[in-house]
């Protein structure tokens, strides 16, 4: 490269990281015109060391009455030169006003010998002429150093956003005139036509992507032949995962729609994040607002039990400063469809159809008869292709030609797409006229519960219904046959609500 032939020409290549560290071209020592390069933003040192061996020979520290000035010549305005910082005799400091709260010297400069200054952050016009003036009993040293400024824009600013068009740019406080600007982007050359493309030592990024994301240099090559470079970390505000999400469920169970920045912007001062889901069902749109605190960059969305109206798209937008940021996910739901409602009598044909609300054309599906037994079920994940009977069968309808006892007990509905498993639902086969020792596994804890349950208001009723009945019949007695009446079927639903559960647990 071109480099090569510029090698005799004095470079300042400058790496300032994201961080802030400075590694000067030069190496720090006691002479003057030292140049420093710092990008805009990062931190800056610019170097002043009087060895206390070599100016007072025999002495360790420097003498007592030691001061140290820093002050600036006028940088392109034609000030006069001012002062920057003081430290006095009595180790007094005094800062002037405009780069005040950014300059400092280190606290034991006066006894070590370290005077250099430390400007953090540098901005683009403390590029500059700076001069530190030690003082010590009668004698003075001075350093002069120069800080050029390179400074990299972002338009519009951070933080950026995923696909909206961006402009980097770089420039510097050097005087010659800009003969070349090169981008690096993770160390390799970007090319000045394609997708990037460099003019005037800007690149433009049409459509930021996350893979945009990373180390940024710009080498700046001027008429005198001097390079200067920046590295800038660029950080794409976007979603972590994939760009169109799919979340799978089993119809009755918990889904969590994922909603996660790519990094937490208050980084760059921006706390204020709001995220608000919505969801658009039947003409009618649903929404709920998520708030997070500023430490909390995902911001999910909890659905507690969905149902095959529940898929769909739903989408979270994130409001990041003055800048909102949305991703769709979609929702799809998993349903076991009988072709015989309730119990199922023994002999019997049975299909259960295993069905997606939003498949993409390339998931398949497997059923799988879950036994109780470990051994049973291990059996049955080993045989899943060349199954005996129908233990486990591939596609989605299951077609038991004739129920029997062994049919009975959990069955599982697999989905699988390229990526692997998506999903699964399970199907709770019962059978009338079943021995009531049926494997305890089909009835969760949950499941028990509601039996009992179930038990006890059946028995809470008959003990009422009894008596009441033992009483005379009063004005009471029709409003009584009416609870009655009611309470039966409602002992109905809630076993139909059992079913549904064993039929929908553990997706
Ligand atoms: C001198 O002080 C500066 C900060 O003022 C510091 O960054 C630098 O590392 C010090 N140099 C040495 C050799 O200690
Ligand atoms: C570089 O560009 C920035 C932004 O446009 C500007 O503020 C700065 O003064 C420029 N620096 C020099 C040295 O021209
Ligand atoms: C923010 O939320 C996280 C996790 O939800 C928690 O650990 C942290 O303490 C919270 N911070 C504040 C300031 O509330």
């Amino acid at each position: 490269m071109k480099t090569v032939s510029l090698v005799p020409f004095l470079t300042f290549t400058l790496l300032a990281f994201n961080a802030g560290h400075i590694l000067p071209g030069i190496a720090e020592g006691e002479s003057s015109g030292q140049k420093v390069w710092a990008r805009a933003g990062s931190s800056a040192v610019l170097p002043c060391h009087l060895s206390p061996k070599k100016m007072w020979k025999s002495r360790k520290h420097l003498p007592d009455k030691t001061s140290v000035l820093w002050k600036r010549h006028g940088g392109s305005a034609h000030q006069e030169p001012h002062v920057v910082l003081e430290v006095g005799y009595s180790g007094l400091r005094k800062t002037a006003l405009p780069m005040r709260p950014r300059v400092s010297v280190q606290d034991s400069a006066l006894r070590n010998g370290n005077f250099s200054l430390r400007i953090n952050p540098v901005r683009s016009e403390d590029a500059g002429l700076y001069e530190a003036q030690v003082a010590y009993n009668t004698e003075v040293r001075t350093c002069q150093v120069e800080l050029g400024v390179i400074t990299v824009t972002l338009s519009p600013p951070s933080p950026v956003v995923e696909n909206e068009p961006l402009l980097l740019s770089c420039n510097s406080s050097h005087r010659a005139s800009l003969v070349e600007a090169c981008w690096f982007h993770n160390g390799l050359l970007v090319p000045t036509s394609g997708t990037f493309c460099s003019l005037h030592g800007a690149l433009s990024i049409l459509r930021p992507a996350m893979s945009d994301a990373g180390s940024w240099r710009c080498q700046l090559r001027y008429s005198d032949n001097e390079i200067i470079s920046a590295t800038y970390n660029l950080q794409i505000l976007g979603f972590d995962g994939p760009t169109n999400p799919v979340v799978y469920a089993a119809a009755g169970s918990a889904a969590d729609l994922p909603c996660t920045l790519s990094y937490l912007p208050s980084a760059f001062g921006v706390n204020v994040m709001t995220a608000h889901w919505s969801h658009l069902v039947g003409g009618h749109l649903q929404d709920w607002s998520i708030s997070q605190n500023s430490s909390s960059r995902s911001f999910p969305l909890h659905l507690p039990a969905v149902g095959p109206g529940d898929a769909g798209q739903y989408r979270c937008a994130v409001s990041v400063g003055s800048k909102t940021i949305s991703r769709d996910v979609t929702l799809a739901v998993l349903t076991v469809t009988p072709s015989i409602q309730g119990p199922v009598s023994e002999g019997s044909r049975l299909l259960l159809i295993c069905s997606l609300t939003h498949p993409r054309g390339h998931e398949h599906f497997q059923w799988k008869h879950l036994n109780s037994a470990p051994t049973n079920s291990k059996m049955a994940v080993a045989t899943s292709r060349n199954l005996e009977g129908h233990r486990s069968h591939v596609g989605p309808t299951l077609e038991i030609p004739q129920v029997s006892q062994k049919d009975m007990g959990r069955w599982e509905c697999s989905v699988y797409g390229p990526e692997g498993r998506l999903g699964a639902v399970e199907y709770g086969l019962q059978i009338t006229g079943a021995q009531v020792s049926s494997p305890p596994t089909i009835f969760s804890g949950q499941v028990t519960f509601g039996l009992t349950l179930t038990l006890f208001l059946l028995l809470t009723i008959s003990v009422l219904a009894l008596a009441l009945q033992k009483r005379a019949w009063s004005p009471a007695f029709p409003a009584l046959e009416g609870m009655f009446a009611v309470t039966v079927p409602r002992k109905k639903e809630m076993e139909e609500n059992q079913k549904e559960k064993i039929q929908q647990t553990e997706c």
